[in-house]
């Protein structure tokens, strides 16, 4: 089913409906829900897309695997950069075309609670696998040991190397609209990972609510 949530606009209420978990959007027309374990959001600037990392990047603990898909200049760096911002990196992030991996240092995380003692946050391992000619390329590198370590895996191209990656992650399929447009679609596999996406989208409304 395709439906999508307006981040900038709406705020969503939650109804059930056979067994199934739908959102409605309180004021808008626009049809949302949120079916099983995905989530389809509409970001209507880079900003706003920035701003959907940050609120993943915030959830994070380490040891997650976040794999993003789209065609060129979908947005996939722009959701890292964001990604890494909400996990405490302030390091300014691009994208690894030329390296395949770039590696960032687990840094102090943003304060959740005033007076709260600062917390360490994970590592990010950001991969770029644009210029993979084969997946085993991944194998050989020694890469396979960072999707099952205690940082966050960022994997932009994925699909290049789609029979590797271990069977539990979120991935985020980014798809052009118009110019300032983009559809993300999110499919979370596994108990965590869709708990994490329930997680996220509270926190995306509970930002953008009225
Ligand atoms: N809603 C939007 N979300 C994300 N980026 C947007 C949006 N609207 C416009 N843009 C622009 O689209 C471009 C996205 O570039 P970005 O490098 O993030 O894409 P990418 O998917 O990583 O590309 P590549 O496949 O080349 O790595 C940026 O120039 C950004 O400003
Ligand atoms: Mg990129």
């Amino acid at each position: 089913m395709l439906c999508y949530n307006d981040v900038s606009r709406y705020r969503p209420v939650e109804l059930k409906k056979g067994g199934r978990r739908f959102l409605s959007i309180s004021g808008g027309t626009r049809a949302v829900c949120l079916v099983s374990n995905t989530l389809d959001i509409i970001s209507h600037s880079s900003a706003q897309t920035q701003r959907l990392g940050v609120r993943l990047g915030e959830l994070l603990q380490g040891g997650e695997l976040i794999l993003l898909d789209g065609s060129l200049g979908t947005g996939k760096t722009t959701f890292t950069q964001g990604l890494a911002q909400g996990l405490g990196i302030v390091e300014n992030v691009n994208s690894p075309t030329f390296t395949l991996l770039k590696e960032y240092p687990g840094q102090p995380r943003p304060e959740i609670q005033p007076g709260t003692p600062k917390r360490i946050g994970p590592a990010l391992y950001h991969f770029d696998l644009y210029r993979l000619d084969n997946p085993e390329e991944i194998l050989d590198l020694g890469f396979e040991d960072y999707f099952y370590g205690t940082g966050v895996c960022v994997v932009e191209w994925a699909d290049k190397a789609d029979k590797l990656w271990p069977a539990e992650h979120i991935h985020i399929r980014m798809k052009l609209m118009s110019e300032t447009k983009r559809g993300l679609l999110f499919s979370a596999t596994g108990t965590r990972y869709s708990t994490l996406l329930r997680q996220f989208q509270k926190n995306t409304y509970a930002a953008t609510g009225s």
